[in-house]
């Protein structure tokens, strides 16, 4: 659902939310052993952020939470598929458009949090999640994730799921991680993975994650034509492999099982279908640790949101003012359309276009470079300058 745009800066939204978790799988018992070497995942989306780092202000009025932004869905100006921060909620309500399950799951104020005020607080062992029915397959995730609880000591490889999908019973857990046991040569560590079943088969991360107390952003991209599979962590590709193969490939016609040395066991991985059943956020760990974990700042996109919410606020300031702008009532406030895209064009597009903007007009009028801008520009995310951003900013271009 599109969040809708309003008129003014500090436009609410409570738009939707994600919804967490992971959950019910039938394998217990799924140690994933492995420790897979880490190899060099030539695939390199890299980090887009377009956002250009512009430094201009940003909300600065919330001092309790760790990003000094407020709201980050409503700087995201509606180009998104869900977005949740869960501001504008009351703690313990449930975000709307979202189905709510389990008793380790709540929406909290002052326990800390990303952005503003609030986050979605996930504990325990047992599956608690928010869910989502019948969603994209192919998809960008962007989510910051902090972990203030553990258990006190990890006697097998610990399985827990934060954000997978449902289909058909097959379990495709995006947002994924598995902790070594203390007596492990990684003890301590834990590592990000794609894992599925049927089968328990797996893309696996290195051992090199801690739970330090620390926010951190992940993000994933699902890509079912492709059936490929990338994961960052604050901004940086995760390097993932099969029992040792580097791949990103979610079809895996022989994927080898996590204990394949053992067993010998290959399988078919199921690949990722254009519609899944269900999307669900929330926690389970599959061998019964009690982890806690806040979440905050959720985005399920069409394209890369990246993790700089510092960029996302500026942007949504620029774009929430250029609403102002075109809005018929507005008309006779102050700044020029050709103000606001200047702006606009400063943020999102100067980075990469560093010569005079007369360079890019290439022979199109108003509504052809508009247009353009609309559906291309800026590159990678062309959702984050539309209709009137994208007017704006070629009135900028041609002025
Ligand atoms: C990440 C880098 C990047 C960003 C950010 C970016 N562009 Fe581009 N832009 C490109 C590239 C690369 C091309 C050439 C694309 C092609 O030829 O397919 C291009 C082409 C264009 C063109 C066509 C130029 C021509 O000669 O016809 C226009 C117009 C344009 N960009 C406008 C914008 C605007 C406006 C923004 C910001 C809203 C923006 N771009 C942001 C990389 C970027």
């Amino acid at each position: 659902m599109k969040n809708q745009t309003l008129p003014t800066i500090a436009k609410l939204s409570a738009s939707g939310l994600l919804a967490v978790l992971i959950t019910a799988c039938g394998s217990s018992g799924s140690d994933d052993t492995n420790a897979a070497a880490p190899q060099s995942s030539a695939a390199a989306q890299t980090s887009s952020s377009l956002a250009a780092s512009s430094s201009s202000e940003q909300a600065s009025s919330v001092a309790t939470n760790d990003s000094g932004v407020a709201e980050s869905c409503a700087m995201l100006n509606g180009s998104f598929i869900e977005c949740l921060d869960f501001e504008n909620m009351s703690p313990g309500a449930v975000p709307s458009g979202f189905n709510q399950s389990g008793n380790g799951i709540a929406v909290v104020e002052g326990e800390g949090s990303y952005s503003g005020d609030l986050a979605l607080k996930i504990s325990g062992a047992s599956a608690s999640y928010l869910s989502l029915a019948n969603f994209t397959g192919t998809h960008w995730g962007r989510m910051y994730y902090k972990n203030i609880a553990k258990p006190s000591s990890i006697d097998s490889y610990s399985h827990t799921t934060l954000v997978s999908g449902f289909d058909n019973g097959a379990q495709f857990r995006f947002v994924d991680m598995v902790a070594a046991p203390d007596n492990a040569a990684d003890a301590g560590k834990y590592q990000h993975l794609y894992n599925t079943e049927p089968n328990d088969l797996s893309l696996e991360g290195p051992y090199d994650n801690s739970y330090d107390g620390e926010w951190v952003c992940v993000e994933w991209s699902m890509d079912t034509a492709a059936q490929e599979f990338y994961f960052y962590k604050d901004g940086n590709e995760v390097a993932l492999a099969n029992f040792g193969t580097s791949t990103n490939s979610t079809d895996l016609a022989d994927a080898k099982k996590y204990n394949f040395n053992e067993t010998n066991m290959t399988f078919q991985m199921t690949p990722v279908p254009a519609e899944i059943s269900e999307l669900r956020i929330g926690i389970q760990n599959y061998q019964q640790d009690s982890f806690t974990f806040l979440l905050d700042d959720i985005v399920i996109a069409d394209a890369r949101v990246g993790c700089d919410l510092a960029a996302e606020a500026s942007s949504s300031e620029m774009s929430s003012s250029s609403m102002v702008m075109s809005s018929s009532e507005a008309a006779s406030s102050s700044a020029p359309a050709v103000v606001v895209g200047k702006a606009d064009f400063d943020m999102m597009c100067k980075g990469c276009h560093t010569g005079a903007p007369a360079d890019l007009i290439g022979g199109r009028d108003q509504a052809a470079l508009s247009a353009y801008i609309n559906g291309a520009m800026p590159q990678g995310n062309p959702s984050a300058c539309e209709d009137t951003c994208a007017d704006e900013v070629a009135s900028y271009i041609l002025n």
